[in-house]
């Protein structure tokens, strides 16, 4: 099969997009794939087969002209974080000119990029907790006065559109709410202000591989930062990951069937990660967010899920093509 792995993208979190197209590359068959890994960026769709030589995309049909020769795609492998990948314009574009690809629908991506409107889809899931919260957009008046009424510090500010903790803080004095406020409208036009939940913190991926949604092992993160944030997710010993996380079966299988309740109500396809707080000694599984196109870097965790299951990543990769685009 001819595939097109895409990356690059136009938000922050481009730099991780092509780390996480770097593993995948790495980790497709050459004796069953036909790679090209194409970067979108502002300038425009490019191909670059060495350095310095440019083959741009012809966006009519997504196809690419090399040596005279017209190469055009069986599917593409989505690996771009944030818009326009995770979000469901690419999606809708290929969709358009009937090209499969190996993320959730239009739709799905759509919702699931805007933290706020995905809570209040998963709301209901038996056994799954969201916590108090509050979205402001920056073309709608709102009260930063009723905010700290309505919601009890800490709470964390995160851009609702945004990805990697891009732009968010974690405020603990109401008098620092206004900054941060401020600090996530530089990212995005909507925000989520979310009360804080102390607990642990798991990542679940859920996969759908040959007919099955498949819960990966789950991981626990750590940190001695205040949160997990950009540098303590790119940077290697700045958390501690465990895969599979230290709880009781019970709670694992819990978080399992959760995680699986969300997978199905947001009709997701290929793979993704959902986020959980556990409040208390292993109490009540609150839902953080639910990453469309997780990471795939080389501290990553799918890639640290998928060999904590005796999976090699190269037929986990290949079992999610043939799942996706066939
Ligand atoms: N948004 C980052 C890439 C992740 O979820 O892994
Ligand atoms: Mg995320």
């Amino acid at each position: 099969k001819t595939i097109a792995l895409l990356t690059g993208g136009t938000t922050g979190e481009w730099v991780v997009s092509v780390k996480s197209a770097a593993t995948i590359a790495q980790n497709l068959d050459a004796d069953k794939f036909d790679v090209y890994k194409i970067m979108l960026t502002q300038q425009g769709w490019f191909y670059e087969p060495a350095d310095s030589v440019k083959i741009e995309v012809d966006r009519n049909d997504f196809s690419l002209t090399l040596n005279g020769k017209k190469i055009k795609f069986d599917g593409v492998f989505i690996a771009i974080h944030g818009s326009p990948g995770e979000d469901g314009k690419l999606q809708g574009y290929f969709d358009m000119l009937n090209l499969s690809y190996t993320t959730c629908d239009a739709l799905t991506s759509a919702i699931t990029m805007n933290k706020g409107y995905t809570k209040a889809i998963v709301q209901g899931i038996p056994g799954l907790h969201v916590a108090k919260s509050a979205q402001i957009f920056n073309s709608i008046p709102y009260n930063t006065d009723q905010l700290k009424k309505d919601l009890k510090v800490p709470y964390f500010v995160k851009p609702n559109n945004g990805g990697s903790s891009i732009g968010m803080s974690k405020v603990n004095h109401a008098d620092d709410l206004q900054a941060a406020i401020d600090k996530a409208f530089n990212e995005d036009s909507q925000i989520l202000i979310e009360e804080f939940i102390s607990g642990r913190e798991f990542t679940v991926g859920v996969v759908k591989l040959d007919g099955k949604v498949t819960v990966l092992p789950i991981t626990e993160v750590e940190t001695a930062k205040e949160f997990f944030d950009f540098e303590a997710k790119y940077t290697p010993g700045v958390a501690r990951e465990t895969t599979p996380a230290p709880v009781r079966a019970e709670t694992r299988e819990r978080v399992a069937k959760i995680a699986e309740a969300v997978y199905v109500k947001l009709n997701c396809r290929g793979v993704v990660r959902i986020d959980f707080i556990l409040s208390g000694d292993e109490g009540d599984f609150h839902f953080i967010e639910i990453n469309t196109i997780p990471g795939q870097t080389a501290t990553s965790f799918i890639p640290q899920q998928v060999a904590a299951m005796d999976m090699k990543l190269n037929d986990f990769y290949t079992k999610l093509i043939r799942e996706t685009i066939g």
